[in-house]
This record gives C-alpha cells, structure tokens and sequence, in this order.
C-alpha cells in the first residue's frame, strides 16, 4: 500500500504519511526548533550553531532551512504528528554547499524515538530526491557511534561509502543511488 502523498503548490511542498504531515518550516515553528537544536540528548551527534532563545531559533529558520527552500526549492521539513498536530521533528533534503551534493537528515524529540518515524518521514523525501529532484544520489553523513542513525539510513537502503572528514571531525558518509 503506498501510504504517501506529495502535494505541491508553487515550491510549497507537502507530504502525507501514514502518521506524520511534512511541511515547510516557517518563523512561527521556533519553540519546536529551538527544543530540536538545543536538547543535549538530541544534538548529541549532530553538531550545529548553539541555540538557547526563541530569536535564535526564529534567526535558524530563516538562514538555514527557510533560506534552503528559497534557493533550492526543499530544505530540511517540518515532521507534524498528525493525530496532535504537533511539530515533533524534522527530516529532508539539504544541498550541501562544501560537497556540491544533497545529503538526508532526520532528528526527532526523544518522547518519539524507537517507532520508526524517522524512517516512515525520510522515505518520500529519499523519492522526492530521486523523482521530482532528478538526483543521481542522496548522502547520509552520520557519526557511526550513533547506532540508531545508522540503523535508520540501513533500513532506508543507504550503504557504507567512506570515512570523510566534515566540520567537527571524521563522519562516515552512506549513500543511496537512484536506479
Ligand atoms: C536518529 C533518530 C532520528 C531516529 O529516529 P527514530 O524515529 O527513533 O528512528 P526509527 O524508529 O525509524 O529507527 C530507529 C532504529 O534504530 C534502532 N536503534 C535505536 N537505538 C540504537 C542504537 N543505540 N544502536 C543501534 N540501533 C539503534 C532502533 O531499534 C530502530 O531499528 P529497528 O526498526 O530495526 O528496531 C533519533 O534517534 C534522533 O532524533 N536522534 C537525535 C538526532 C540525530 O542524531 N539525528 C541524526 C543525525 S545524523
């Protein structure tokens, strides 16, 4: 059963999963952004600029996903539970300027994790990259003592690539081709 729908209106985009609504970011999602980049227990692998107010997290949106929708048409999505309506995480796409290449990343609020949403919001994004982007490939950089992030790439169909250096020191980058 394909439990996804995409919608687009102009570079609006939309996605429907089984339990989750993916949508853009917009300034009014700080609270949930902030508690996504500044959690101890959930950047603890991600890395990322400090976060500790509402303005820093408004000023967030607005340069890194919000600024990616604008250039590039998709960036990092808002992941809605939608029995509540909650912002509870987000996943997507992101071009990444050092590598010239588009890389998948997920992050969820803890009270969440273990029920395979990450990997139930980041596969209509994997096709999204492969359909509507055209995308030969799509990265997935992840510290390999995350076991959980690896575990969701792997179920994805991602695969070990090569150990690269990054930002803050040596990840491990996967990939998923199109075929
Ligand atoms: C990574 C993250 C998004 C996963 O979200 P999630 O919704 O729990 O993911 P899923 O439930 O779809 O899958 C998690 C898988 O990892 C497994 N897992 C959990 N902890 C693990 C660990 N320490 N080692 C190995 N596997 C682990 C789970 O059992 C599950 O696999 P299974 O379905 O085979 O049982 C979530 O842990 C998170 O937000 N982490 C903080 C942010 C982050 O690190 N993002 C990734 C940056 S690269």
């Amino acid at each position: 059963m394909n439990s996804t729908t995409v919608y687009t209106s102009g570079v609006i985009v939309m996605i429907e999963t089984e339990r989750l609504l993916l949508r853009e970011f917009t300034p009014d999602d700080a609270n949930a952004f902030l508690t996504l980049c500044s959690d101890p227990v959930i950047t603890r692998y991600t890395g990322g600029p400090a976060m500790a107010t509402l303005d820093d997290a408004r000023k967030g949106l607005l340069e890194r996903p919000i600024a990616d929708y604008r250039k590039h048409g998709y960036g990092r999505w808002a992941c809605v539970l939608k029995a509540t309506g909650q912002v509870i995480g987000f996943t997507g796409l992101k071009f990444l300027d050092e590598l010239g290449e588009v890389d998948l990343g997920y992050r969820f609020l803890p009270d969440y994790w273990g029920q395979g949403l990450a990997t139930e919001a980041s596969r209509p994004c994997i096709d999204f990259g492969f359909h509507r982007l055209k995308l030969g490939r799509i990265l997935g950089l992840v510290d390999l003592d995350n076991g959980a992030s690896v575990r969701v790439l792997v179920k994805l169909g991602f695969a070990f690539v090569e150990m690269i250096e990054y930002f803050h020191g040596q990840v491990a980058k996967y990939e998923i081709v199109r075929t």
